[in-house]
């Protein structure tokens, strides 16, 4: 029906706030991450592995409530991630989830373990690139301790030392320089003791140290395989802690590791919010919890160099990769030509801000819109204000997975005018054949309307 959406067989309202697009909808439900040799799956499991004890969740629904995405992890109202240009709504209260943290108060709850994993689709408006896609996947853990099943807090302290001292050992290089706590980062003086904390944190990093030497040996034996030089011959695998901040977790770290020749970021994590165990009915509960994404794991560790992959149907594709056996690197099948084209316009006049995610805003910036839903233009309103990611949604809208790259070139605001002009350099390039001429053209002229009609830009 016109006034409702369904998804994963249910019924939603749809009302000012609905702005997930029918190309997102086609995708739900596909389960990458549970489906069968499948090298999100394979990646889902060898991190499992490193949590034996832990119940694992791995088909919890994709639709979840603004309460559960946010409101529950404690995220402020003005938070960025709840704007409509980061955030697929479904209406105002509906919305696809944008991480597996979504489930944390329903999963304490539950109480059914003191581990846990997640592992699910997450959906984020954002750049398009060989790295990011609309739809991803997360997994997410959690481990905690009951202050009630022990006689004092001392007790308690005494079994997370021991299960710490129990953790595997590893010859990782870890740099962690900074002091637990940090401005941004307090101790949560009210319900943890430093030495709770300080014995949480401990197991945290370790825990986590252990998982990350795991993929990154598993990445290593891969390329040892396929006759390159393993990464472990030229210097020992490096991995340092660096601070980060979360709503739900204090203090948060990051964890980046180096590799070929850069800190790559492969982690968030931090010591739960104990007010969001309250909320969930745990108050006596304490521990930690950690959220990574599968993509960008499973891309070092098969050597998968473009995202989109990940969604193939194509067997050249699929037959690369078994559950059983080692890990064996990713062999290109083909590489057919891109064809790049550039778009220029001016953008309306507008006091608004425009919102660019490239370079250093990324999905945190706030929006112009202030978290308002935009209204659709008709002739006589004001066009809605651009943000970059509405020209991400366009060109997947109209182009879908043919469409690899769309990087802003230029940016400049003639100074007599007061108007801003935008290039975009949008690259067409399919997996599986080679684009024509007329196809890339009709794409980007498709492209290109829709931009005018829906944005009033003026094209240069
Ligand atoms: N939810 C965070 C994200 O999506 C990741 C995270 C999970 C951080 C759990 C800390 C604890 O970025």
């Amino acid at each position: 029906s016109p006034g409702a959406l369904t998804i994963g067989g249910h019924s939603y309202p749809i009302d000012s706030w609905t702005n997930v697009p029918p190309n997102i909808l086609a995708q739900y439900g596909r389960k990458l991450h549970v489906q069968s040799d499948h090298p999100l799956s394979i990646t889902r499991q060898l991190i499992a592995s490193r949590f034996p004890s832990f119940r694992n969740h791995d088909s919890l629904p994709g639709v979840v409530t603004v309460e559960q995405n946010f409101d529950s992890l404690g995220f402020t109202p003005d938070h960025p991630g709840r704007n409509r240009t980061d955030t697929y709504y479904i209406n105002q209260s509906t919305l696809l989830r944008t991480h597996t943290s979504a489930h944390e108060v329903d999963v304490f709850r539950a109480n059914e373990s003191d581990g846990y994993t997640i592992s699910a689709d997450v959906y984020r408006r954002d750049a398009v690139d060989k790295s990011h896609y609309p739809i991803f996947h997360q997994m997410e853990g959690a481990l905690t301790w009951d202050r009630k099943a022990f006689a004092s807090s001392e007790a308690c302290i005494q079994q997370i030392t021991k299960d710490f001292e129990a953790l595997p050992k590893h010859p990782l290089v870890v740099e962690d320089p900074n002091p637990t706590y940090q401005p941004s980062n307090p101790l949560q003086t009210q319900y943890h003791s430093p030495e709770e904390a300080e014995i949480l944190a401990k197991h945290l990093k370790r825990s986590l140290e252990d998982m990350v030497v795991t993929i990154f040996a598993e990445a290593d034996k891969g390329l040892a395989a396929a006759g390159h030089r393993s990464k472990s011959e030229d210097e020992p695998l490096k991995v340092r802690w660096v601070e980060a901040f979360f709503p739900h977790t204090s203090p948060s770290w990051e964890l980046e590791v180096w590799w070929q020749g850069d800190w790559l970021e492969v982690l968030g994590c931090g010591v739960i919010d104990q007010p969001l165990l309250i909320r969930a009915g745990q108050p006596d509960r304490i521990g930690w919890a950690f959220g990574l994404g599968l993509e960008r794991l499973a891309m070092l560790l098969f050597g998968i160099p473009d995202i989109r992959l990940f969604w193939s149907t194509d067997k050249r594709f699929l037959s690369q990769f078994s559950e059983d056996g080692p890990i064996r690197r990713f062999q290109p099948f083909s590489k057919h030509p891109a064809a790049p084209r550039d778009v220029s316009f001016w953008l309306p006049k507008t006091d608004a801000p425009i919102i660019t995610n490239t370079p250093a805003t990324a999905s945190t910036a706030a929006s112009p819109a202030g978290g308002q839903p935009t209204e659709p233009s008709t002739s006589d309103q004001a066009p809605p204000a651009f943000h970059e990611n509405d020209l991400m949604e366009i060109a997947r809208n109209v182009a879908g997975d043919s469409v690899e790259d769309v990087t802003l070139i230029d940016d400049f605001t003639h100074p007599k005018k007061q108007r801003r002009s935008l290039c975009y350099r949008i690259t067409y390039r399919s997996l599986e054949r080679t684009l024509t001429t007329e196809e890339a053209n009709r794409m980007h002229d498709h492209i290109t309307r829709e931009l005018i009609e829906k944005y009033r830009v003026e094209i240069r």
